[in-house]
């Protein structure tokens, strides 16, 4: 639909790359400006992009040309058109241009500030947008700048416009539907202002395709400041929606997968990075569960899966002194946070025991069983084979006393299979039998709704994991919270159902 326009909408990044960044102002988050814009734009990797993605300014925190550039990758990388204006913290430079879009304009403006950060609008920019709007006859015009406009903020800082009642009456003028801005940290909510058009005629007025509750006007709230927020605005046709989200989780959450640097699958991860992110995005606890078989095994053993069939190499590898179990669960100590646990995940191999020597198993807060891989040649079994050999695989890894499966059945999309529907209610069975917690884990995984909606009705507890291997995966649980309200259960209700260490 033409009429209808779906936009992100990011504002204050306030980005500064150098490690120890002291912010312009307490409650800046600086250093994480990047990572926290990435993680944004991932939100919306998958199938529902937004239209236009529109950021209102201050991008850096003083106007670092690197930084400004980093941003920028991220944008191209995330594929969404953007419009991206400066702020009064970034470097003086180009002038973003008007960006046509179905039947709207998204017409961008470039401020000038004056001593104490005081903002005016040139008259020149004016005259200038008004002849725009007459060469886009029709088209519903959102305007974008960085200081708010409407409504007026009681404050000894100069938020809005100086001359903001003039802009406001250009925009009621002409066809500005939606105005949106930065700058004000706390942002400000979704507002009307009538026309008070003194220079058209009624009919004249009528005439033209603003919403007719006068020009909307939306202030978004700080990337940079927690809970860090970013806003989806949708013009639907006459109406307008802006809603809010926030990177920092709405209460706190668990993780109880998550992997360090001892992992050779891990990307940039380490404990001390994870739990940093984990008490910036509001966390109980980050369960370290690394996979225990990368742990015994040096790369070039773990790559050749001998372990699966022979569970004496694990032996051999501590008698050789030549695993890291024990380092990694001195790094997880060392980093002397109550917010870190330790447990291992582990997986089932061919002799019905699970890749964990028993002397391990002391004072882990967790284990957790998957299935990675089949111990067994299936390379020429069918379907119906694969699912044996995996109830197989699975019946080893309770009569093992993990308490939380894995990421359940994702061996199967992994293989390119569909999930066996016929296995979600033996499975779910047998969880609740062991007391096993099945794991809600989005990484490259489509966890089943049919297969949790039936945990749920048997009161099979959820354990809640992010699997991270990549920083940008820590603490983000937008997700797993979305999936469980589409199967009714709200974020308040969760702690009821979630698995947790106490
Ligand atoms: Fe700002
Ligand atoms: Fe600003």
């Amino acid at each position: 639909m033409k009429d209808n326009l779906k936009m992100l909408v990011i504002g204050d990044i306030h980005y500064s790359a150098a490690e120890e960044a002291a912010a312009s102002a307490p409650g800046r988050h600086a250093k994480y400006g990047l990572e926290l814009l990435t993680r944004a734009l991932r939100r919306f990797a998958g199938e529902e992009k937004p239209d236009v993605l529109v950021i209102l300014g201050d991008v850096t925190d003083s106007g670092g040309r690197q930084e400004a550039n980093d941003a920028m990758i991220a944008v191209e990388k995330s594929g969404i058109p953007a419009v991206i204006i400066p702020g009064n913290h970034d470097a003086p430079g180009g002038r973003p241009k008007p960006l046509p879009i179905k039947n709207f304009l998204l017409y961008p403006f470039v401020d000038s500030y004056q001593e104490d950060d005081k903002c005016t609008r040139r008259e020149e920019d004016i005259e200038k947008f008004r002849l725009a709007v007459k060469n886009n006859p029709g088209k519903k015009i959102i305007a974008l700048q960085h200081n708010p406009v409407y409504p007026m903020i009681e404050d000894d800082y100069p938020y809005n416009l100086r001359n903001a009642y003039s802009v406001h009456r250009a925009y009621a003028e002409n066809n500005v539907i939606l105005s949106l801005s930065g700058h004000y940290h706390p942002g400000k909510n979704l507002t009307y202002k009538s026309g008070e058009s003194k220079t058209l005629t009624l009919k004249a007025f009528q005439g033209r395709v603003q919403g007719k509750n006068g020009v909307g006007y939306f202030t978004v709230p700080a990337l940079c400041e927690s809970p860090f927020r970013y806003a989806v605005i949708e013009v639907r046709g006459d109406k307008i929606s802006a809603d809010e989200y926030a990177l920092r989780n709405p209460v706190p959450l668990c993780d109880n997968h998550c992997h360090t640097q001892f992992a050779y699958c891990a990307e940039d991860v380490t404990v001390e990075k994870v739990l940093e992110r984990a008490s910036l995005l509001g966390m109980d606890y980050v369960c370290f569960t690394e996979h225990a078989d990368q742990l015994y095994l040096t790369r070039e053993e773990y790559s050749r899966m001998k372990y699966l069939q022979d569970a004496g190499i694990l032996i051999s590898a501590r008698k050789n002194g030549t695993d890291r179990v024990k380092a990694f669960r001195e790094a997880v100590k060392q980093s002397g946070s109550a917010m870190a646990k330790a447990g291992l995940e582990v997986c089932p191999d061919a002799s019905g025991g699970i890749t964990l020597l028993p002397e391990d198993r002391e004072g882990l807060d967790m284990v957790i069983g998957a299935i990675h891989f089949l111990p067994g040649d299936f390379s020429h079994a069918d379907e119906k084979e694969v699912q044996r050999g995996f109830m197989q695989a699975f019946e080893t890894l309770v009569n093992n006393d993990i308490d939380v499966l894995a990421h359940p059945f994702r061996l199967f999309s992994r293989s390119g299979l569909k999930p066996p529907r016929d296995l979600f209610r033996p499975v779910a069975g047998m969880l609740k039998n062991f007391g096993v917690a099945a794991e809600l884990n989005f990484h490259t995984n489509k966890p089943s709704p049919e297969f949790f909606e039936i945990c749920l009705r048997e009161g099979i507890k959820i354990s809640l994991g992010t699997d991270t291997h990549n920083l940008l995966q820590a603490g983000e649980f937008c997700k797993h919270l979305e999936f469980l309200k589409m199967l009714g259960i709200s974020t308040e209700q969760i702690g009821k159902i979630l698995y947790l260490l106490s």
